[in-house]
């Protein structure tokens, strides 16, 4: 069954809270969710494997542990997931980063995907699904799903904020996807969005209306 994980970090609730307030402008909004990005990779990033290297110091050998060299996937959710691939990269910068274009129709709530572009060898890589909003958890699923059609296996999602009700289907759809949260938040609303949430993420990255 899929593990949930939500982020009680000073830091991150800290952050999150300025990304949540409507007075926050486009710019810092941006900036704000690539550094709450940074701070989620840190601790999903927790169970990478290890190896054992010798190296020198200016002073002597010695025995030191890098990364094993396991190959990461970073696959945003079109549009808004877009803002959180830097600061991934800021702490995994050798990540191959694929693409999935969904947006939810306005009417049905339904994903629709318009573009999918991933690395060609991404059955060996962990892959990491990332957008800022999971509410009716349709357009995660739908990502997740067309992700393993083409082949892969290991996979996490990542989001700043979710509603239960998304958090409940998702779980459903993909148990072998984990998933990490920044907040978990009360409810949807009659159009879909997440209360109290933060509005539209595209829009509010973007300075669309
Ligand atoms: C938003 C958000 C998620 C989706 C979440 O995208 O970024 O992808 O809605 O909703 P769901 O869980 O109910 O599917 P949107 O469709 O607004 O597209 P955009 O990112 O291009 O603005
Ligand atoms: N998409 C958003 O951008 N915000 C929500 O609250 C729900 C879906």
């Amino acid at each position: 069954m899929a593990k949930v994980y939500v982020f009680d970090h000073p830091l991150i609730q800290h952050k999150l809270a300025f990304i949540r307030d409507v007075k926050t402008g486009t710019k810092e909004f941006r900036e704000l969710v690539d550094e709450v990005a940074t701070l989620m990779a840190f601790e999903i990033t927790r169970d990478m494997p290890l190896k054992e290297v010798e190296i020198e110091t200016p002073v002597s050998k010695a025995k030191v542990k890098v990364l094993s060299g396991k190959k990461l996937g970073i696959i945003p959710i079109l549009r808004a997931g877009i803002g959180m691939v830097d600061g991934i990269l800021n702490l995994i910068p050798a990540a191959k980063v694929g693409h999935v274009g969904l947006y939810r129709d306005p009417e049905t709530l339904k994903p629709v995907e318009y573009y999918v572009k991933l690395p060609s060898d991404l059955a060996e890589r962990e892959c990491i699904v990332v957008d800022p909003m999971l509410a009716t958890g349709g357009s995660a699923i739908e990502a997740i799903t067309s992700i393993k059609k083409r082949g892969a296996v290991n996979i996490k999602f990542m989001c700043l904020i979710a509603a239960p009700e998304g958090v409940e289907l998702l779980k459903e759809a993909h148990p072998d996807v984990d998933i990490y949260i920044a907040g978990l938040d009360e409810k949807l609303n009659d159009h879909g969005y997440i209360v109290p949430g933060l509005g539209d993420a595209g829009d509010r990255l973007f300075g669309t209306k």
